[in-house]
């Protein structure tokens, strides 16, 4: 069991396409997933809406609307009834944020390759620093690359600001810009449910979901 929060302070980095598109991934193999929603911009609060429309109803996890410090406690009382929680935050340094940072697992970090992103990482830094000191046992980190040039070489200077961030975890497993994940989220479908699948996004998917899935399975077992 693991509680998963997208987290960042910069907008527009993919926090609730890697949210929308985990919850989904677990979905499909059958867990089931409590998908908090604990930004007041209520992002993946709306493509659930779209997809209960596309999909007659059956979205395949649990909703919640959660915000405040209170989103705390309130997880910490669902969790025992789900597989996984996944908490899609707001890209803001919010009470929200870091009350989900204070009860998650994991933290999955995108972020895009663009100067105006990688500067604010020294922000969210300090604020994963604060978290960390306040809990009794440690956060996981994982920062990666999203919305990322289709040609790597293009990526390395931000992967390498990333990489030296001791405490962003970073996985060199990069999302690239794929029109496939605005055209499926309009419907709000996850590209692995496109009609006519761009196997290259579902790949990079896959890589960056079973690299954070498998390095909490090593970790739970040998705890
Ligand atoms: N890898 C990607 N390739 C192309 N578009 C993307 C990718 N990830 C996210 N997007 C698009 O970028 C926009 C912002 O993403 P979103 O997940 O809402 O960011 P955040 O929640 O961090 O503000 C959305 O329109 C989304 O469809
Ligand atoms: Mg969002």
């Amino acid at each position: 069991m693991a509680v998963f929060v997208t987290a960042g302070v910069k907008g527009g980095s993919g926090r609730s396409t890697i949210a929308e598109h985990l919850t989904v991934w677990l979905a499909r193999q059958g867990k089931d997933v409590l998908l908090v929603d604990a930004d007041d911009q209520a992002t993946v609060s709306d493509f659930t809406a779209w997809r209960e429309h596309t999909l007659d109803g059956n979205v395949g996890y649990t909703l919640v609307q959660l915000l405040g410090a209170n989103l705390r406690k309130q997880v910490e009382t669902m969790k025992p009834k789900y597989d996984h929680v996944i908490i899609d935050t707001g890209g803001r340094d919010t009470t929200s944020q870091r009350a989900a940072l204070f009860v998650a697992d994991i933290a999955l970090v995108p972020v895009q390759p663009r100067s105006h992103d990688v500067w604010t990482l020294t922000k969210l830094t300090k604020v994963l620093g604060e978290i960390q000191a306040t809990r009794s046992n440690q956060l996981t980190v994982h920062s990666f690359l999203n919305r990322a040039d289709i040609t790597s070489a293009d990526n390395r200077e931000a992967a390498e600001a990333l990489a030296s961030m001791a405490n962003l975890g970073f996985l060199p497993h990069a999302i690239k810009n794929r029109k496939a994940f605005p055209s499926t989220g309009a419907k709000g479908l996850t590209v692995f449910e496109a009609e006519q699948p761009d196997q290259k996004a579902i790949t990079e998917l896959n890589d960056l979901f079973d690299s954070v899935y498998n390095a909490r399975i090593n970790s739970t077992t040998e705890a």
